[in-house]
C-alpha cells in the first residue's frame, strides 16, 4: 500500500521519528525535529554512508567543516551571485510562492530551469493568479536561498556572513590542508556530512524540501586526462536510465546495463557510470526496491552554474519521481574560482604525471540525509492486512532499535527479572528495547510499527532450560534459541545478512 506525504508525515509524528519543528508556538515550515527513532535511523543511515564512503576505502578522507564560513568563499563559489530561484509575489496580500513549483503544479508541464521571461510569459498567457487573493502577479523576481547572520556584535553589512547552502564548498576550501596533511594520491575523494540551509521560497513534502537539512557530500578529485575509471569493474548492473535525450523524445526510462549505457555513450563518462552505480548499489544493499529507483540527466536548462553534466539519482516517490541525490561533474570550476578569489595556489603536484596540475571534480555525488530518510521510510513501509498492523520492513542495519525483549507476562516476577537481565545484556551491543506493556501480540506490533526486526521473548520454558524464542518482523516465524547464542546470532544477522532459517544454527563465541 502506498500512502501520501501527509499519511507519511503523520506517521512519523505519530511514532516518534519526526516533529514539526516548535509546533508549541505554532510551527516554522520547514524545519523539522527528529524523535527518539527518528534521529536513531537517520544517525544508522548516516554511519553506513560514512562507513561504506569513506572508512573502508582507501581513496577518501573525510572532513566536519563549520557551518558558517568567511563570506567570500560564497562569492567565489557563485552562490552569491547565482544561488537563486524565482519567485512569483502577490502585491496584494504579500503571498510569495517559487515560480516553477507553482506552474508545474497550475499548468501540469515541468518547469526544471524554467527562466524568468518565460515565467512572466506563461503568468500572462494562462492568467495564472495568487492562489490566496486571487490578484494578477507581480513580475517574476530572483530570490537568493542563503540564510544571512551577522557575527559578532557589530551588527551592519562588514558583519555578514552566510550559512553554507551545501557542505561542498569546505572541501575546497580546506583542499590544500588536506593534500598537505591526508597525503592522498589522484585520484581521491574528500567527503563531509552536515547540516545545510536554504531559505526555501516554499519548503514542501515534509522532509523533501526543507530549510534545515543534512547533506552527504563527496568531492571527488582527478587528474583532468584521466578519462578512464579504474574502479568500474562490473558494467553487467542494470539501472533504469533516462537521459536528456530520452526526456526530449518523450520517450520512457529504460532499463540498461552501465555496458550499454556507455557504449551508446547515453552515460559519457565512466566516472559518471561508475559513481551513478556505486550509489544505486547502495541503497539496493539497504533494502531499497530497485524498480523504485532510477537515473536522470539534467537537461542543458536545469544545470547548475558550476555543472558540465549532472545526473540525478531519483526515487519514486507518491508524489512523483524526484531527486534524492545529484551527481555533478564540477570540473576544476571550484578550484579555480577560489584561487582566483584568494590569490592561493591550489594546485598540487602528480606523482604519476610529474607535473603540478588543478585536479576536476569529476563526479560530486550530492545525497540529502533526509531525503535518503524518506526514501528509506516509504520503501519499508507497508501494511500487513492479516496482521492488521503497519510492518515497517528498514533493513536491520538501519533499524533504529534491533532487538526488543519480553517477559511472557508481566506480572511474573522470574520471567521479568530474566528478561530485564537479557535486556542489560543486549544493550552492550545492540540498540535493545525493553517493553512488558500490554499482550505480546500488541508489543510485537508496536516493535512491527518501528521496524525492530527481531522480538526476544522470555516465557516459561526459559526457566527450565535457558533458552527464549525469536521472532522475525518481516515473517513473524519464530525459533528458539539458547539465551547465550542470542548475542552472535543478532550480531551475525546485523553483519552478514544471514536468512532468517540460518539463525538455528548460530556460531559459537
Ligand atoms: N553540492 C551540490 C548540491 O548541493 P543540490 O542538488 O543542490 O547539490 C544535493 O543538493 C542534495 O541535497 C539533493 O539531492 C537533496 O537530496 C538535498 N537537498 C537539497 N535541497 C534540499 C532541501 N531544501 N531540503 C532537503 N534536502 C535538500
Amino acid at each position: 500500500m502506498t500512502i501520501t506525504i501527509d499519511e507519511m508525515s503523520t506517521f512519523c509524528k505519530k511514532k516518534g521519528f519526526i516533529f514539526p519543528n516548535s509546533e508549541l508556538y505554532g510551527g516554522m515550515a520547514g524545519f523539522f525535529d527528529y524523535g527518539p527513532l527518528g534521529v536513531e535511523l537517520k544517525n544508522n543511515i548516516k554511519r553506513e554512508w560514512w562507513r561504506s564512503h569513506v572508512q573502508i576505502r582507501d581513496d577518501i578522507v573525510g572532513i566536519d567543516g563549520s557551518i558558517i564560513t568567511h563570506p567570500k568563499v560564497w562569492v567565489a563559489s557563485g552562490h552569491v551571485s547565482n544561488f537563486q530561484d524565482i519567485m512569483l509575489s502577490c502585491p496584494k496580500c504579500g503571498n510569495k510562492v517559487r515560480a516553477d513549483t507553482f506552474i508545474e503544479e497550475q499548468l501540469k508541464i515541468s518547469a526544471d530551469g524554467i527562466k524568468m521571461d518565460k515565467i512572466n510569459e506563461l503568468v500572462k498567457e494562462n492568467n495564472l493568479k495568487c492562489p490566496n487573493c486571487k490578484t494578477q502577479f507581480a513580475e517574476a523576481s530572483q530570490f537568493n536561498l542563503m540564510f544571512k547572520t551577522n557575527v559578532g556584535p557589530k551588527q551592519d553589512e562588514s558583519s555578514i556572513a552566510y550559512l553554507r547552502p551545501e557542505t561542498a564548498q569546505l572541501m575546497f576550501v580546506d583542499f590544500k590542508q588536506i593534500i598537505d596533511t591526508a597525503r592522498v594520491k589522484l585520484p581521491f575523494g574528500i567527503a563531509q556530512i552536515g547540516k545545510a540551509f536554504r531559505n526555501e521560497i516554499s519548503p514542501r513534502n515534509f522532509l523533501f524540501r526543507c530549510r534545515e537539512f543534512e547533506q552527504m557530500e563527496i568531492e571527488y578529485f582527478i587528474h583532468p586526462d584521466m578519462k578512464d575509471c579504474p574502479f568500474l569493474s562490473d558494467t553487467t548492473y542494470k539501472i533504469f536510465v533516462f537521459s536528456a535525450e530520452m526526456q526530449k523524445k518523450n520517450e520512457e526510462p529504460r532499463l540498461m546495463t552501465l555496458k550499454d549505457a556507455l557504449s551508446h555513450k547515453i552515460i559519457k563518462s565512466p566516472w559518471h557510470a561508475y559513481w551513478l552505480s556505486t550509489e544505486h548499489k547502495w541503497f539496493v544493499s539497504l533494502g531499497v526496491n530497485p524498480d523504485h529507483l532510477r537515473i536522470r540527466q539534467h537537461n542543458q536548462d536545469e544545470l547548475a552554474h558550476y555543472s558540465s553534466d549532472c545526473w540525478d539519482l531519483e526515487y519514486k516517490f507518491p508524489f512523483g519521481w524526484k531527486e534524492m541525490e545529484g551527481i555533478a561533474d564540477r570540473s576544476d570550476y571550484d578550484l579555480q574560482q577560489h584561487i582566483k578569489h584568494s590569490g592561493k595556489d591550489l594546485s598540487l603536484f602528480d606523482e604519476a604525471t610529474k607535473s603540478k596540475v588543478v585536479p576536476h571534480v569529476i563526479c560530486e555525488p550530492s545525497l540529502g540525509v533526509d531525503r535518503s530518510f524518506l526514501t528509506f521510510m516509504f520503501d519499508a513501509y507497508t501494511f500487513d492486512k492479516e496482521r492488521d498492523n503497519v510492518v515497517l520492513k528498514l533493513h536491520p542495519k538501519i533499524a533504529p532499535v534491533k532487538l526488543a525483549v519480553f517477559p511472557l507476562l508481566s506480572n511474573k516476577p522470574e520471567l521479568v527479572a530474566k528478561a530485564k537481565e537479557v535486556h542489560k545484556e543486549m544493550q552492550q551491543c545492540v540498540n535493545c528495547f525493553y517493553d512488558t506493556s500490554g499482550s505480546v501480540g500488541r508489543r510485537y506490533a508496536r516493535q512491527d510499527e518501528q521496524g525492530t526486526p527481531w522480538c526476544a521473548t522470555i516465557d516459561f520454558e526459559t526457566l527450565e532450560n535457558n533458552t527464549l524464542t525469536l521472532r522475525d518482523r518481516d515473517t513473524t516465524k519464530q525459533v528458539r534459541l539458547n539465551i547465550i547464542d542470542l548475542r552472535t546470532s543478532i550480531l551475525k544477522l546485523l553483519n552478514e545478512e544471514l536468512k532468517f532459517d540460518q539463525l538455528g544454527a548460530p556460531v559459537k563465541n
